[in-house]
């Protein structure tokens, strides 16, 4: 099935008319507990975090999450938010959510001035779509190489692969178009 933008709703978070069923999403695909989802968005309405939902007639199937101050000092020096906890949900997946998630994310971090945006993507092989899907984007890794969490790893290093070893990418937003005519979704 491919999803036209016209099916899919993106809603800030901040403005939600259901924001329970956020947290349910949160909580069963993203968090693992309805605590953790909480404090998921707890930073949210101070500003220092936004949550956007994708809905398909009514229904949340995706989210992303962006951290106007990353946990990486080197993004944070540089004023380069972090995009985080991309999700879309198994059976609307390939259908074109995530794009349209990054690309109301991305719209919205250049909307407030910010040139330059992050992200983490891992290593095995849960993270192939993930991969594929930033490299397309432009997502360009920083340099630094493999790092479990922000620590490089060194040549040699004997590592068990798990979600915590990473690649931090950045992409250039001044190559977004900048005219509102793109097609993308607006977020509500
Ligand atoms: C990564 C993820 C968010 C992608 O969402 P999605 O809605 O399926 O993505 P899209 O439909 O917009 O796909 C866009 C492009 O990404 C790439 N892609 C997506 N899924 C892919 C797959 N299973 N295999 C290969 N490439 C894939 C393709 O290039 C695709 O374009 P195409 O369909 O024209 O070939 C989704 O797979 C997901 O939720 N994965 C689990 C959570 C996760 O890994 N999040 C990212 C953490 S870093």
């Amino acid at each position: 099935m491919t999803v036209t933008n016209h099916d899919i709703a993106i809603t800030d978070f901040g403005r939600d008319p259901d924001p329970a069923a956020v947290l349910d999403f949160l909580t069963e695909w993203v968090a693992g507990s309805n605590g953790v989802a909480e404090q998921h968005v707890a930073d949210h309405a101070d500003g220092a975090g936004t949550t956007l939902t994708a809905r398909l007639d009514g229904t949340v199937v995706g989210l992303v999450t962006l951290r106007w101050t990353s946990n990486n000092p080197d993004f944070a020096a540089h004023n380069i938010p972090l995009v985080h906890q991309l999700m879309v949900v198994p059976g609307h997946r390939r259908t074109g959510i995530g794009t349209a998630l990054l690309d109301a994310a991305e719209r919205l971090a250049a909307d407030r001035g910010r040139t330059t945006v992050g992200i983490t993507v891992g290593l095995f092989d849960q993270y192939g779509p993930a991969q594929r899907l930033y490299a397309k984007r432009g997502y360009v890794p920083d340099g630094k190489g493999a790092c479990r969490a922000r620590t490089p790893l060194c040549e040699g290093e004997i590592v068990t692969v798990d979600h915590s070893l990473i690649l931090w990418l950045t992409k250039d937003l001044k190559q977004l178009p900048s005219n509102r005519n793109r097609g993308e979704v607006g977020v509500r």
